[in-house]
């Protein structure tokens, strides 16, 4: 089957990204056909340092890298690298309805965040990830819940397209982790865990352990006594429940029955110290690959070229059919 999947490069990775997608791309790298890409044309969407950006973009290849990615088996690679993806997302702008794109609630919630003044892109963001997804005739899009709607979306435009100029695109399905598609926020467990919010709200793959530890113990938790998986009414506690349990890759209840009879602080100290035992490889690795930036560097090089052989190809598909010179 082929994969694609891709995260902006913009900060660091955090447990939210780890749990939602990459986890999900490490199980499927081994018997798929995988491509995972630095999303850099989506993250100039939202303000961003042009002199970090660099070292911003080989930071996350190096973090791919860390968390497991083998770059013998999958290709890595960085969007603008390949023209194609800009050039495709014009030719989905004017096929798609001006009301798809103000329905999708990803942009409503941005929209509403800039007060209006949001740029063209921050709309047609979504046709840029369609280009990406149909460029490489993808079938399984691995990504967290927040990004299921732009999904069926793309399905959407492939059906259009497809029947307005001929069979070229193949029709992608999501794939969202079975649980903890969505990981809260540690001091808000009512909002999503996100790297825009402030750095006490999630926890990044590289955190030191002190920072891991400390991150944790302050974490929201709710009224009440009994660690109860319980999302409406104990979001706190459920969401440190979900993060426990996918790092242990044991059930919610079998967690739960750990548990029972320990207080929150109990829970909250042994989260803490079960991040830091999982997230430790990690850490070790990125240091050792973000100190061999040439080696990151010819790992992306080699990426881009096989995408670009397969987006050229698709786009001289599209082309064609229609009809254009
Ligand atoms: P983003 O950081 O928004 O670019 O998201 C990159 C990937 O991580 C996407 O597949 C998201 O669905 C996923 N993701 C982001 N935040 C979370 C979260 N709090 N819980 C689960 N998955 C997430
Ligand atoms: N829009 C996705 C996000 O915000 C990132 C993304 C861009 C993506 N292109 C993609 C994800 C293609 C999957 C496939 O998280």
């Amino acid at each position: 089957m082929r994969i694609f999947s891709g995260i902006q490069p913009t900060g660091n990775l955090h447990i939210g990204n780890y749990l939602g997608a990459i986890k999900q791309w490490l199980d499927l790298q081994h018997e798929n056909d995988c491509i995972f890409c630095i999303v850099d044309l989506h993250a100039i969407t939202t303000s961003y340092d042009k002199e970090l950006f660099r070292k911003e973009i080989l930071d996350q290849a190096a973090s791919y890298l860390a968390a497991g990615l083998d770059p013998e088996k999958v290709i890595i690679f960085v969007q603008s690298r390949v023209k194609e993806h800009t050039e495709l997302c014009w030719i989905l702008n004017t096929i798609t309805p001006l009301g798809e794109l103000y329905r999708m609630t990803q942009y409503k919630e941005k929209s509403e965040k800039y007060k209006n003044s949001e740029s063209a892109g921050i709309l047609n963001y979504p046709l840029l990830m369609a280009a990406d997804i149909l460029l490489y005739d993808t079938e399984i899009v691995p990504v967290g819940e927040d990004q299921r709607q732009h999904i069926e979306l793309t399905r959407e435009i492939v059906r259009r397209f497809n029947s307005k100029y001929g069979e070229v695109f193949v029709s992608p399905k999501e794939k969202l982790p079975s649980k903890g598609a969505r990981i809260m926020s540690l001091s808000d467990p009512k909002k999503k865990m996100s790297k825009s919010d402030g750095k006490e709200s999630y926890i990044s793959l590289f955190d030191s352990p002190e920072e891991i530890k400390k991150k944790t113990k302050a974490a929201v938790t709710d009224t009440g006594k009994t660690i109860k998986y319980n999302p409406s009414r104990k979001p706190g506690i459920s969401n440190l429940l979900t993060i426990y349990s996918l790092l242990a890759n044991k059930r919610i209840e079998e967690v739960e029955k750990e548990m029972k009879g320990k207080s929150y602080k109990a829970l909250k100290e042994e989260t803490g110290d079960l991040i830091v035992k999982e997230l430790h490889p990690f850490r070790k690795k990125r240091r050792e690959l973000l100190s061999r930036e040439v080696y990151v560097e010819e790992v992306l090089k080699r990426g881009e070229e096989k995408a670009a052989t397969l987006a050229e190809s698709k786009m001289g598909e599209v082309k064609k059919k229609m009809g254009l010179w």
